[in-house]
């Protein structure tokens, strides 16, 4: 019997709490909100395709009772607020962190062996904030943006190279910000061509471009922050960590040496299974990528500096 919480139920907790149930990822999933009857409405309102899609995964929505909660194996942390169009991911941090901090005490005490999930922004430095406070071991907090944005990488170079989306390769390593991510262009592929190779430079360049201000893009065509793609990223982790998968996926983990740096928490390609973060692979990056890293790291810190934990 498998378990996930998924605490918020606002665009991009309902939309993961949907994935869950649709692709079937876990047996059972919890979807909590402190609005009195949203978690309910939605999760109910999700759970009538169950004899339409034929699905087994049993979702119940429930209003900030944590005790509902126990003894999940995953926990999905979104809650806080969203950005509104011409807001940076970093603007929400003073709302965001005594939300965050009050979920993640909650849950814990409720499942005290669960792994978790942060997609609250700004994302790596939320992640971060649950490690200082939670006291939970680095493999354990996984923080979802650079499995967002790997996707819309993949998104971008698919159009520009006219190819389907699952035969595309393209990890975004560094800060889930606007101006933090690194879309890694030479480790971009088709089918193991390098996209170098395919795609003018300024046209890899444009795609590069694109993803990194991929989320800023949809907040100004939607009048708020996107959700069917971060509600997805978050169950691609859920899955890979509920059954163990050992993928490769881009995650803002605790670094400790890793790529230079220490004491942050960003972007790195991380192998997720059942521990949570198995290990972190180190990418061979040349001179500009590890300039740009480390620039992104100091981004990272500076709005981790704000958290005074
Ligand atoms: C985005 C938000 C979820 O990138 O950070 O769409």
């Amino acid at each position: 019997m498998s378990k996930v919480t998924v605490v918020g139920a606002g665009n991009v907790g309902a939309t993961c709490a949907n994935v869950l149930v649709t692709q079937q990822i876990a047996d059972e999933v919890v979807l909590l909100d402190i609005k009195e009857g949203v978690s309910e409405g939605k999760a109910m309102d999700i759970m009538q395709t169950a004899s339409i899609l034929n699905l087994n995964t049993r979702l119940t929505g429930v209003t900030n009772d944590y005790a509902m909660t126990e003894g999940s194996d995953v926990v999905v942390i979104t809650s806080g607020i969203p950005r509104k169009p011409g807001m940076t991911r970093e603007e929400l941090i003073g709302v965001n962190a005594g939300i965050v901090k009050s979920v993640t005490d909650q849950i814990l005490k409720h499942s005290p062996n669960a792994i978790i999930v942060c997609v609250s922004n700004p994302m790596d430095t939320m992640t971060y904030l649950i490690h200082r406070t939670s006291g939970l071991p680095k493999n354990r907090i996984i923080g979802m943006g650079g499995a967002l944005d790997s996707a819309r990488f993949k998104y971008f170079l698919s159009i520009a190279l006219k190819a389907n989306a699952t035969e595309v390769e393209g990890i975004v390593i560094g800060g889930h910000g606007d101006t933090t991510m690194i879309p890694l262009k030479r480790y971009a592929a088709y089918r193991g061509i390098p996209a170098s190779t395919l795609l003018p430079a300024e046209q890899l360049d444009k795609v590069a471009a694109d993803t990194m201000v991929g989320g800023a893009t949809l907040t100004a065509l939607l009048g708020t922050s996107a959700w069917y793609a971060p509600g997805a990223a978050a169950a691609q982790v859920v899955a890979a960590v509920l059954h163990d998968q050992k993928k490769m996926i881009s995650c803002s983990a605790l670094l400790d040496g890793e790529y230079g740096e220490k004491d942050l928490c960003i972007g790195v390609p991380c192998i997720l299974g059942r521990n949570g973060i198995e290990k972190i692979v180190e990418f061979d990056l040349n001179d500009e990528e590890k300039g740009l890293f480390a620039k992104s790291a100091e981004a990272v810190h500076k709005t981790n500096a704000a958290l005074n934990v």
